[in-house]
């Protein structure tokens, strides 16, 4: 047990802060490569496998192996993977082995469909990274799309380990040719060095010991390699960052705040800022569970006690009163798109950086990166594994540093808001101007005052379902209702709105997130005005329905699901669109080659193969009675 713990210990240290001693790297390429080969390897031969594990490992081979005589350092991975299961860490293993020159931490990242999303996890702490190509195969789109997340996480080492060389013939030529081509695109990069490796990590050839077999490469072994490369151990001295986990207040007579010091150092008595309001004070103690310390490092948990009550929140941070960090709610980022759901601009995801956790919006995609030449390509959305360079907004001010200055503050995650799924991972690059010159304006006159004059409580009536299922007929019943009943009323119909403000817009699943964000803004403004507002749009995904909840008040916002059978909507098609569908002449059609998403929790559901156009417009409006939203 004493073993796990260590492990446990070193990863909350050693992968947080910069030591130069210490040299954290990941390996990327597919099982095939050699992957889990290679680092099985390089742990054996450092000796760090317990006597114990070796001994089955010997065993196992035999039986399962597919290595022959020889060892099969892939099933050591295997046999660790298995802890991974009983849960130590969670996205990512870490092992550590260590030369006499060096300590090491490898972020093992395990293949399979997920692979970026692991892969981007060991990468924000490395220092380096090991390309893997097989010998026989060469660079593939996978070698380069590594290579580029590599470049985007801040890694500044790049080992291409060209293995395999023993099914090659221990080819000079090949393994030059292999070379030339990845260095083709990845020289432009930048990065500090790139170090072509020829190995065979099973046989150990030029992993921990120089291979005759491989005499013509002047180079250095894997090892050496890793021993000499410089590491990165500037994190004490960036500017101090400290994001605020939790405030810590046990009694009256403490208030703390604690955390991980993601940058730079703190000593007592320095002065600190509080990033959102820009509120200063003076550490008093640094205290951990042991005893106060003087100062305190990257990397380091503390909780930190100012020498004044301020009013500071979960998420907030504290820093330096020089070099502070940015806050803004628009800034550009680079985007790793990690889900097979694809990333439309408009929809809204949550970011979660450090403590921070805020609902976010992509506003553009600048632009692609093609991974075969690192062009710049254009496009209206990330598919998985793709990359894109964006603008965002958040809901909330956001604390942050550009990636390339400090990563720990420079980096988010995005979460989708239904499965919690991580589906990307994101490096801020700059804030936008734009954001900090546009302020909002306070009016005298308010959404109350408006809705006072006119005797009703205003509200967004959101009929959504398939076409031809009733929302117009039945939104409009309930306008002339409401009218008749002296309310103010304005409605907004998908047809009618596509003719003026959407008609820009298409049917793609990027447009139509478009067309029910421009609506959900505009039925807004017309809540602010102190009206009762029909909608009736398919809006056939729950994230935008959602998005329009959230721009009103709770009360506010009455979803109606106009619900009808497909069959039942095609045998009615007011609009003979149905038919055009069945014809293959309509692309993108509702229900048929575009999904719907029902609702799952709406105020009001109404059948219409079951009731009239009439009798549910009578339910809408006894729904709203009843909830006393007619006053
Ligand atoms: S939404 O999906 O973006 O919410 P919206 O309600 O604005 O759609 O527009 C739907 C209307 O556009 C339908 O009632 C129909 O008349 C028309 N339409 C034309 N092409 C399509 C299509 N491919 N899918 C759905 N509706 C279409």
């Amino acid at each position: 047990m004493r073993v796990q713990e260590t492990r446990e210990q070193l990863v909350e240290r050693l992968t947080r802060s910069g030591d130069r001693g210490v040299l954290r790297f990941i390996t990327c390429g597919s099982v095939d490569d050699g992957k889990s080969t290679l680092i099985g390897r390089l742990l054996y031969d450092s000796k760090l496998i317990f006597e114990d594990q070796i001994a089955t490992l010997e065993k196992d081979s035999r039986k399962h192996g597919t290595a022959g005589e020889e060892i099969d350092f892939a099933l050591l991975l295997d046999g660790l993977e298995a802890e991974r299961e009983q849960g130590i860490t969670i996205d990512v293993a870490y092992r550590f082995f260590n030369t006499e020159k060096r300590k090491f931490v490898v972020a093992d990242t395990p293949g399979h469909e997920q692979y970026t999303r692991n892969m981007a996890t060991g990468a924000s702490t490395a220092d380096l990274a090991i390309i893997l190509v097989d010998a026989r195969k060469g660079v593939f789109v996978q070698t380069l799309r590594h290579t580029y997340i590599a470049h985007m996480m801040g890694i500044r080492h790049v080992v291409l380990a060209v293995n395999k060389m023993d099914l090659a013939g221990w080819s000079r030529t090949r393994f030059h040719e292999i070379v030339a081509e990845y260095l083709k695109t990845a020289e432009g990069l930048g990065f500090q060095s790139i170090t072509p490796i020829p190995m065979s990590a099973r046989y150990g050839d030029n992993v921990t010991s120089r291979s005759p077999n491989l005499g013509w490469h002047d180079g250095p072994t894997l090892l050496e390699h890793l021993e000499e490369v410089e590491a990165e151990d500037d994190a004490h001295g960036k500017p101090f960052r400290f994001p605020v986990q939790w405030v810590n207040r046990p009694n009256l007579d403490f208030r703390g705040f604690s955390g991980t010091i993601a940058a730079g150092m703190i000593r007592t008595g320095d002065a600190v800022v509080v990033a959102s309001s820009g509120i200063k004070a003076h550490v008093k103690r640094i205290v951990t569970a042991d005893e106060d310390l003087n100062e305190a490092s990257a990397g380091d948990a503390v909780t930190i006690v100012l020498d004044r009550e301020i009013d500071i929140a979960r998420g907030d941070m504290l820093a330096g009163i020089e070099e502070r960090p940015e806050v803004a709610s628009q800034f550009a980022a680079e985007i790793l798109w990690m889900h097979d759901e694809e990333m439309l601009p408009g929809r809204s995801y949550l970011l979660k950086s450090g403590a921070q956790t805020t609902p976010v919006s992509i506003t553009a995609l600048k632009h692609k990166v093609d991974v075969n030449t690192y062009d710049r390509a254009p496009g209206r959305k990330l598919g998985l594994n793709e990359i894109g360079f964006c603008n965002l907004s958040t809901s909330r001010p956001l604390v942050f540093d550009p990636y390339k200055g400090i990563r720990e503050t420079g980096a988010f995650i995005l979460i989708d808001r239904y499965t919690n799924l991580t589906v990307g991972a994101g490096m801020i690059e700059f804030g936008l101007r734009r954001a900090t010159n546009i302020h909002t304006h306070a009016m005298d006159i308010t959404k109350a005052r408006r809705a006072e004059i006119k005797h009703q409580k205003p509200a967004i009536l959101w009929f959504t379902g398939l076409s031809g299922a009733g929302k117009s007929t039945i939104a409009n019943l309930v306008e002339r209702k409401l009218t008749e009943a002296g309310f103010h009323t304005y409605s907004l119909d998908g047809d009618n709105v596509r003719h003026g403000l959407n008609k820009d817009l298409g049917f793609t699943d990027a447009d139509r997130v478009e067309n029910i964000r421009r609506i959900g803004e505009v039925a807004r403004l017309f809540v602010d005005a102190g009206l009762i507002v029909t909608c009736s749009f398919i809006s056939p995904f729950r994230s935008e329905r959602r998005m329009v909840r959230e721009l009103v008040e709770d009360s506010e916002f009455i979803e109606v699901f106009v619900d009808a059978p497909l069959e039942v909507c095609i045998a009615r098609d007011p609009k003979g669109l149905y038919k055009k569908a069945q014809a293959g002449e309509i692309k993108n059609f509702t229900g048929f080659d575009s999904p719907y998403e029902a609702p799952e929790n709406p105020e009001l559901r109404v059948q219409t193969a079951d009731i009239s156009a009439e009798e549910a417009a009578d339910r809408v409006i006894a729904e709203l009675r009843r909830t006393g939203r007619l006053g």
